[in-house]
């Protein structure tokens, strides 16, 4: 195996359990992970999902218990509360079909067979189907940020653990077309988080990997 910096840094992250409440993440670094987000694979480009940053203590303690009293929530330099939209409708794939034209300097109505083709799918799923595919953008988008976190050397943990319902009520969510699916908050880790020493557990890679063929 040739080794790698992203993966001697993949190993150094952990999900963070405890995290330093005086130390701030710089913008620089803040805008370095959410671009990672934002140049995450997506079905069809569609990026049915929003990166909400939360930076304010009051609301940050509101978001404790309804995250299972995870006190990272509180603790962390940013919050960033990762959202499914909630408008995927003929209006969100048009426009970003024409956002597509504009970038590529491509005449207006160009991808018009573009825009059928992802109406022929996305637009045949129901209100369930369509959360259920958007939430599965979303995790991709939380593995790229989890790495990007890590290869700059901030810490972060992915969490699952919270009240989706809640949360968009105490941000507000609804009012962007918004629904939380994941959260992540990022900062640095407290010396006395004990969950930094503890040994990495993972199966052994050749356990996790099936070759098949020759
Ligand atoms: C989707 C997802 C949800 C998670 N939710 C939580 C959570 O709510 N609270 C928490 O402390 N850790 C959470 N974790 C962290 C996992 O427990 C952790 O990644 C796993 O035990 C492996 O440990 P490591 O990441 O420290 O190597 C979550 C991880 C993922 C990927």
């Amino acid at each position: 195996m040739t080794t790698s910096t992203l993966q001697q840094n993949l190993r150094w992250r952990y999900a963070v359990k405890k995290f330093d409440d005086q130390k701030v993440v710089s913008e620089n670094d803040l805008e370095t992970i959410l671009d990672a987000g934002n140049l995450t694979a997506s079905s069809f480009g569609l990026q049915p999902y929003r990166f909400v940053v939360v930076k304010d203590q009051s609301l940050q303690e509101k978001l404790v218990p309804v995250s299972w009293n995870q006190n990272q929530v509180a603790e962390a330099s940013h919050v960033i509360v990762i959202a499914i939209r909630t408008n995927l409708d003929h209006d969100y794939m048009s426009s970003y079909v024409a956002m597509m034209e504009s970038q590529r300097d491509m005449p207006k109505g160009s991808l018009d067979p573009y825009l059928d083709m992802i109406l022929g799918t996305v637009g045949k799923m129901d209100d369930e189907m369509i959360g259920a595919w958007a939430t599965k953008q979303a995790y991709i988008a939380l593995g790229s940020m989890l790495a990007e976190a890590a290869d700059l050397r901030i810490d972060s943990c992915p969490m699952e653990g919270f009240l989706p319902d809640q949360y968009d009520q105490i941000l507000g969510l609804a009012d962007h077309q918004l629904r939380s699916t994941l959260v992540l908050p990022i900062g640095y880790r407290a010396e006395d988080d004990k969950h930094q020493h503890y040994k990495k557990v993972r199966k052994p890679l050749d356990e996790m990997v099936v070759r098949v063929g020759s």
